[in-house]
C-alpha cells in the first residue's frame, strides 16, 4: 500500500499519481524531487519547469544580512536551511552527475554603509544580529576596503558576515529539474487552470486544453500565482501577492578579476542594493522592490536606480558590460514567511509565500514537504509556518 493511501484512510487510489505539484519553480521542483525520493509517484504541472522567480533571483543565502525586526521565527527556518545547503548541494551533484554544478560559493558577505544614516542602520542590524546570537563583525571603512579594494573611498564602515553565501538559482533550477526527471517525476508542460475538488477533497487539476490530472495529494507551489488558482476555496487560497524585483547582470572580463570576492550590499537612501559576484565572471546587481501587481516590465527608472546605487558602492562597475536586465515576482505573504503544509481542504498542501528567501529556503522546504506528504504531519521546525495561521477559523479563536 502506498503512503498516500494510508493518508486517505479509505483504501482507494486513482489512476493518477500520489502527488501532483502545481508549479515547477525551485520550490515545486524540490518538493517533487524529495517526494519521488520517498517513493511517491509524483507529477509536476508547469508550462516551463525550471523557470519562475529563480530565473531572476541573485541567489544570496543571506539569513544573517537579511535579518529584519519581527522576523526572528523566520530566522530559525532560514538558518536551518542555510546549514543544510552544503549537504543538499552535494546530494544534488550526486543525483545529476558531473557538469551540473549549481555554483554554491562559500564567499561570505560584506554589508557596508555610505553615510551616517546607513551607518546607524547597520549598527542597529548588528545589535539585532548579536541579540539573536548570530556572528557578524563590525569593520571600519578602511577595513572594508582592505577586504574589497573596489569599494568606494567614502565607505564609512560595514558588517562582515562570513556565513552568508550564494548559489546560482538558474543552475539550481536546472539541476533540480534533471534530478526530478531521473527520480521518475512526470512533467505536464501546461498551465494548471483549476484545482479539482471531489467530495470536499483536492483531487488534481484541469490543465489548459482541458486535460485533467488526478492525484491523491496536491501541492500548490506556484509562487505568486498560488494566490489565484481557480477552484481553490476562498478560505484556503493563500494570501500571497507579487512583489516585483528588477535585477541586472553584468560581466567581469578576466582582466578585471577578481572584481569582488564576496557579496557586497548596502542600503542606499533607503533602497537595498546588492552585488553578487559569481565564479564564472557574472556579477548580479539587485534589486528593486515594487508593489505593482503582475507587472514585470524592466523600466529605465529601475535600471537607473540600481546602477546609480551600485556605482556609489563600487564606482568601477560602470566599466563592465551590462549583459541582461530582468524583472521577477517575489511571492510575498502578510508576515513575509512561507506557507508550508496542509490546508483546511483535505488533500491540498501549500509550499509558497517564500518572498525574499525562496532560494535560501529550498533545502528545508523540500524536507518539510516530503515529511508532510509521507506522514501527514508538519515537522516541528515548520509548525510556525502552517497555512492555517491565516485561516479565518484561526483568527476567530479567542486569544
Ligand atoms: N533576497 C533578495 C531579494 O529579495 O531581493
Amino acid at each position: 500500500m502506498r503512503s498516500s493511501d494510508v493518508l486517505r484512510g479509505d483504501g482507494a487510489s486513482n489512476s493518477g499519481s500520489d502527488v501532483l505539484v502545481v508549479g515547477g519553480g525551485i520550490i515545486g521542483l524540490v518538493t517533487a524531487w524529495r517526494a519521488a525520493q520517498r517513493g511517491l509517484r509524483t507529477a509536476v504541472v508547469d508550462p516551463d519547469p525550471g523557470g519562475g522567480a529563480a530565473r531572476v533571483a541573485a541567489g544570496m543565502l543571506a539569513a544573517v544580512t537579511e535579518l529584519h525586526y519581527g522576523e526572528e521565527t523566520l530566522l530559525g527556518l532560514n538558518l536551518a536551511s542555510a546549514e543544510r545547503y552544503p549537504a543538499f548541494v552535494a546530494e544534488l551533484a550526486e543525483a545529476t552527475g558531473p557538469g551540473h554544478d549549481v555554483g554554491h560559493r562559500a564567499c561570505g558577505t560584506l554589508a557596508v554603509a555610505l553615510d551616517a544614516d546607513d551607518r546607524a542602520h547597520l549598527r542597529e542590524l548588528h545589535a539585532l544580529q548579536t541579540r539573536c546570537g548570530l556572528t557578524s563583525e563590525w569593520l571600519s571603512g578602511r577595513e572594508c576596503r582592505r577586504l574589497e579594494p573596489m569599494l568606494a573611498p567614502g565607505v564609512r564602515g560595514g558588517l562582515r558576515v562570513d556565513g552568508d553565501h550564494q548559489v546560482d538559482p538558474r543552475r539550481l533550477a536546472a539541476a533540480l529539474l534533471l534530478a526530478c526527471e531521473r527520480a521518475g517525476v512526470v512533467f505536464h508542460r501546461a498551465l494548471a487552470e483549476r484545482l479539482t475538488v471531489v467530495r470536499d477533497r483536492a483531487r488534481g487539476a484541469v490543465l489548459t486544453g482541458g486535460d485533467e490530472v488526478t492525484a491523491d495529494q496536491v501541492v500548490l507551489a506556484a509562487g505568486s500565482l498560488s494566490g489565484r488558482l481557480a477552484g481553490v476555496p476562498a478560505d484556503v487560497l493563500p494570501p500571497v501577492r507579487p512583489v516585483k524585483g528588477q535585477v541586472l547582470r553584468l560581466r567581469v572580463p578576466p582582466a578585471y578579476a577578481p572584481f569582488l570576492s564576496r557579496t557586497v550590499r548596502a542600503v542606499v537612501r533607503g533602497s537595498h542594493v546588492y552585488l553578487v559576484p559569481r565564479e564564472n565572471g557574472e556579477l548580479v546587481v539587485g534589486a528593486t522592490s515594487e508593489e505593482l501587481g503582475w507587472d514585470t516590465t524592466v523600466t529605465a527608472g529601475g535600471v537607473y536606480e540600481l546602477l546609480r546605487d551600485a556605482h556609489e558602492l563600487v564606482p568601477g562597475l560602470t566599466e563592465l558590460p551590462l549583459t541582461e536586465t530582468r524583472a521577477g515576482l517575489r511571492p510575498a505573504s502578510p508576515d513575509n514567511a512561507p506557507l508550508l503544509g496542509p490546508t483546511a481542504l483535505p488533500g491540498l498542501h501549500l509550499a509558497t509565500g517564500h518572498y525574499r528567501n525562496g532560494v535560501l529556503l529550498t533545502p528545508v522546504t523540500g524536507d518539510v514537504m516530503a515529511e508532510v506528504l509521507t506522514t501527514g504531519a508538519l515537522p516541528d521546525e515548520a509548525r510556525p509556518f502552517t497555512p492555517r495561521r491565516f485561516s479565518s477559523a484561526r483568527l476567530e479563536q479567542p486569544a
